[in-house]
């Protein structure tokens, strides 16, 4: 059984992210954190077993401990699709059961798989045996009219009968008809309740939490009840939150790391990166955020935005945002003049 003693980066956890999450997002949120999990944006399975593999799941040593999300609902192209993962390296492999869009509904996976617990079970079966590192599963509460105890303790009963131990649970359920994938994070009540109930009944579980996290006290108070948490938008919007994460909630001493601490610990990467051919501005929109709510964050925000996307815009775009962010009250002044 995987426990959270064996995986402890599963206290915290940034949530997988379509278009956000890329290697490049990871790579920067690790300057931020050492020890907190992240994770991939969906793959599926079509796309790990025919398609351009280096570029879907290629990633940094530097990003450990890291998971590859998966979506699909054939048992053995998830097989297939878990071990070519396993062979780059990921940590684990995460079925996606909770993505409510069109497309992937016609591909019936994600949140439609709420409905189907013995398939969701086959699958993680399958891929269980294909693999020697931790299958997980995130999944909803439940989806449309379903009754969220019983498609919840369902669908975890199953998957947990299959040989998963760690479910990270988006409490809220997801509404398959009529709602866009951004409303479903949002409309749907939340319920914490219930998954601080699914981990009372199911003390063996590892269970992390997700949705609507706003900051690390919430994070905090959380973990009371569960033995982790994910949290996605906040922790893409507000990186900094991530530069407090080792100290507060894996009580590394020292362990903070500020805004300008991460940025210098990110430039190796973004220097190996433009050597390669990738694009300023693919990696910093993924930081836009840092400096949130401080002085200067205006600055750093406008140099990088329109900057970057220049044509051979190289690191000398970050240092002029940071020297902005350094000298805010020539960002003020500017502000007032525009
Ligand atoms: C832009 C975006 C893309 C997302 N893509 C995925 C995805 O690929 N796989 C997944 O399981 N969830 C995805 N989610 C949902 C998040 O993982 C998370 O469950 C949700 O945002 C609720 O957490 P939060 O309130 O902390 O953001 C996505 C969310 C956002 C905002």
């Amino acid at each position: 059984m995987v426990t959270v003693t064996q995986y402890p980066s599963l206290r915290f956890c940034v949530a997988p992210m379509m278009d956000w999450t890329d290697r490049h997002c990871r790579a920067f949120h690790r300057a931020l954190t050492s020890r907190a999990r992240l994770y991939t944006e969906m793959v599926t399975t079509g796309a790990v077993v025919h398609g351009d593999r280096e570029r879907l799941l290629g990633f940094e040593p530097l990003e450990h401990p890291v998971a590859l999300q998966l979506g699909g609902s054939d048992p053995a192209d998830l097989a297939a699709a878990a071990r070519i993962g396993e062979g780059f390296g990921y940590d684990e492999i995460n079925l996606n059961v909770g993505c409510p869009s069109d497309r992937v509904q016609s591909g019936r996976f994600g949140a439609c798989l709420m409905r189907e617990p013995e398939l969701v079970a086959d699958c993680v079966a399958a891929m269980g045996a294909a693999v020697r590192i931790p299958i997980t599963v995130k999944c909803r509460l439940g989806v449309d009219d379903q009754d969220p105890e019983e498609s919840l303790f369902n669908l975890v009963d199953a998957s947990a009968a299959a040989g998963v131990s760690t479910f990270i649970i988006h409490a809220r359920k997801a509404w398959l008809q009529g709602l866009s994938p951004k409303d479903n994070r949002d409309i749907p009540p939340l319920d914490y309740g219930l998954v601080a109930r699914l981990k009372r009944e199911r003390p063996d579980l590892t269970i992390v939490i997700n949705g609507g996290i706003p900051s690390l006290a919430a994070a905090q108070a959380h973990l009371a009840e569960v033995d982790g948490v994910m949290l996605g938008r906040a922790a893409y919007h507000e990186p900094s939150i991530l530069g407090v994460v080792d100290a507060l909630i894996f009580g590394v001493q020292g362990g903070d790391t500020d805004p300008f601490t991460a940025v210098e610990r990110y430039r190796p990467y973004m220097a190996g990166a433009l050597a390669r051919g990738v694009r300023l501005a693919a990696m910093t929109r993924h930081m836009l955020g840092l400096f949130h709510g401080r002085p200067g964050a205006r600055a750093w925000r406008r140099i990088l935005t329109t900057e970057s996307i220049r044509p051979a815009a190289g690191l000398e775009v970050l240092d002029r945002a940071l020297t902005a962010v350094r000298a805010p009250a020539a960002d003020a002044r500017l502000s007032t003049a525009a």
